[in-house]
């Protein structure tokens, strides 16, 4: 009886130790052999997002081996509904997501997402629709990553100054000196909507030339809605309209879409986009587009990687380089137009 006993005493603290070992080899396994980083986007059939996400995957893919731990993305689409959002991030914090990546549907909504991340101690990246900065310094392990959209819309607007003046003769078609444009705008609140529309109209006024505006409306950064105003727009204002400023090249290509099925236009308008998709470089290439405006999306999915990669290792974030405030780090653009253009669709 007694050696049964003891014998008992010994398997029980046999079973105790193996279960804490258990526990162990578990705990480190997470933290260290796996990262798991969640990533919801507003809407995943935005082009330019998607770019994004399939840059994040290659650049995954790329670099996974220089590192101890194997690195999980999980990409969900918000389809457009801050409730699915909020739905989406609840399930990366009960599932222990290391790092949480959120393109917000609605970028004032940030607040409530934020609170939870910071109950469940998660830091989070948003990008591409920037938090208000009161948001942003709701608590520090928060971050942004996104483009200079002012830089945007210089460079957009020293796009059309470019061809405008290289032949106001041909391009100034009632002869009176001035732009007449129409802009299509993105979603109404996105900070590169209202930054592009800003400053590329302030951007030629700065350089000493004159636009009139005949129309401009939101078409939601989407090509069928930009195909609908265009249309509208060449009804009411025929062959008046001068210039087409687009916040991005999805509209933009709505733009050539419309214009290529209407009868009513005499003449191309100046096409201008933002964004640099390769459908648009085919457009600039092919001549139904003048230029448009590289928002670097390889460079914003490198930065989710390294700041994913950063905060989960205990890293500095400041180290990063371009990191500004400790927490934002904006991508610059660059110009395109025919005369560039060869050398960025062959990437
Ligand atoms: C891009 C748009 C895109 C939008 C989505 C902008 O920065 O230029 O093409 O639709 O982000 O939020
Ligand atoms: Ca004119």
């Amino acid at each position: 009886m007694k050696i049964n006993k003891k014998f008992f005493n010994i398997l029980s603290l046999m079973l105790v130790s193996t279960f804490m070992v258990g526990c162990n080899n578990q705990g480190d396994f997470k933290s260290k052999d796996e990262i798991k980083i969640g990533i919801t986007l507003y809407r995943q059939d935005d082009v330019f997002i998607s770019n994004i996400s399939n840059n994040l995957e290659d650049i995954v893919k790329e670099n996974e081996s220089k590192y101890d731990s194997k690195i999980l993305l999980q990409f969900v689409d918000a389809k457009g509904s801050t409730l699915n959002q909020g739905n989406q991030v609840d399930k990366f914090i009960n599932q222990d997501y290391d790092i949480i990546c959120v393109n917000l549907v609605d970028r004032t909504a940030a607040a409530t997402i934020i609170d939870k991340a910071k109950s469940a101690d998660i830091p989070v990246i948003f990008f591409n629709r920037e938090p208000v900065e009161e948001d942003m310094n709701r608590w520090d392990k928060i971050y942004y990553v996104g483009s200079q959209a002012e830089q945007s819309a210089r460079l957009q607007a020293d796009i059309v100054a470019e061809k405008w003046l290289s032949n106001v003769e041909l391009y100034d078609k009632n002869k009176d000196g001035k732009i007449q444009y129409v802009m299509l705008e993105g979603e109404q609140g996105h900070q590169d909507s209202l930054i592009r529309t800003e400053y590329c109209i302030k951007a030629l006024n700065d350089k000493g030339i004159e636009l009139e505006k005949l129309a401009d409306d939101s078409a939601n950064w989407q090509s069928d809605q930009a195909i609908t105003k265009m249309s509208q727009w060449i009804k009411e204002f025929g062959d008046n309209i001068e210039v087409v400023f687009s916040n991005n090249d999805s509209m933009a290509l709505g733009t050539i879409h419309a214009i290529n099925s209407n009868s009513d236009l005499i003449r191309k308008p100046i096409i201008v986009g933002v964004d640099g998709i390769k459908e648009a470089l085919e457009a600039i290439k092919s001549g139904q587009m003048d230029g448009t405006v590289i928002n670097d999306a390889y460079g914003q999915a490198k930065a989710l990687f390294e700041i994913s990669m950063a905060v989960s290792n205990g890293d500095p974030v400041e180290n990063i380089n371009g990191i500004e405030k400790g927490k934002y780090k904006k991508l610059p653009h660059t110009k395109i137009t025919i005369d560039n253009v060869d050398e960025y669709l062959k990437e």
